[in-house]
């Protein structure tokens, strides 16, 4: 099937979960978007992309970043980071405090809040400006040089911050924080409120694709790396949801609450969707929708 005839068929496949589900509403700026925004956009492995539906639009990744800092603190040093945070699935809801005691500090996996906020703090140690560095290279990777940080979402994200302080918090009481919370805090708000499009987020995530070589030719991730990143996704990328993922997508994919989720055929091409409306753990119900009739009309599953 032709790929705008195959993006055709997706979107008339979700047109009737379009609106179905319940946008964040933890903060005003997310609570007020339409849930009934729909788009999709693939990248292959060359930088070509196609979209369809409200592909060009921006909005807010949240967590999606988790998957670029991963990438980013990878390439510069593979082995600090494992002594600090695990690569197993949580089966716990992204903010959960529970396993955090009985595991002394250690986030299951990078995906969950206490894991992002451990790889926030790595990244600070590599390159200070951690947000600055990863806005750098999304900029480059899309090619947009536009993306920014919305500064609403990350004043809102930061003054409902409790839970993540809590977090971090804790894993600093064992010995498990490089930085002062505050600081750590501060970038990881800005991190989860970087706005962007389908569009942008495809060719951002097309390394994934391309077993870790940037648009340039460039290597981010050797080869193992990469397929380590995809790994991570697949069994960690949506939560406690991962399993359930799997089962109907069957490729690695990493959500947000803004309704993004950025998904991989590793070899082939990152595609990215787009629905505000989140089913109870925090997944876009179209989105999840839209990558499960993408894979079963392609084939393209890793099962
Ligand atoms: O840190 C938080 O809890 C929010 N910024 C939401 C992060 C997020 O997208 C979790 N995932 N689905």
């Amino acid at each position: 099937m032709e790929l705008n005839q195959l993006l055709g068929r997706i979107v008339d496949e979700v047109a009737p979960l379009r609106g179905s589900g319940v946008v964040a509403d933890y903060i005003p700026a997310l609570a007020r978007v339409d849930p009934a925004h729909f788009g999709i956009a693939i990248a292959d492995r060359e930088g070509r992309v196609h979209g369809t539906g409200d592909w060009q639009m921006p909005f807010s990744v949240q967590s999606i970043s988790k998957v670029f800092t991963l990438a980013l603190v990878l390439a510069g040093s593979d082995e600090a980071l494992w002594r600090r945070v695990g690569r197993e699935p949580s089966g716990n809801a992204f903010n959960s405090l529970i396993q955090l005691e009985h595991e002394r500090g250690i986030p299951r996996n990078p995906f969950i809040n206490a894991g992002a906020l451990t790889v926030t703090d790595e990244l600070i140690s590599q390159v200070g400006d951690a947000s600055g560095e990863l806005l750098a290279f999304l900029r480059t990777e899309s090619g947009n040089p536009d993306l920014r940080v919305d500064a609403e979402v990350s004043a809102s994200e930061a003054s409902h911050a409790d839970r993540n302080l809590a977090l971090t918090h804790f894993m600093a009481s064992y010995g498990n924080m490089r930085n002062p919370v505050g600081t750590v805090l501060d970038q990881y708000v800005r991190q989860c409120s970087i706005e962007m499009s389908c569009r942008d987020l495809a060719l951002a995530g097309r390394f994934l694709a391309a077993h870790g070589v940037r648009r340039d030719g460039s290597e981010l991730l050797t080869r193992r790396q990469a397929k380590r990143v995809n790994a991570i996704m697949l069994t960690c990328g949506t939560y406690d949801a991962a399993g359930d993922f799997a089962y109907r997508v069957g490729i690695p994919g990493k959500s947000g609450v803004g309704g993004g989720i950025l998904a991989i055929v590793p070899g082939r091409c990152a595609i990215a969707v787009w629905s505000p409306g989140l089913d109870a753990r925090g997944n876009s119900v179209a989105g999840v929708a839209a990558l499960d009739h993408f894979t079963t009309l392609t084939g393209w599953s890793i099962f």
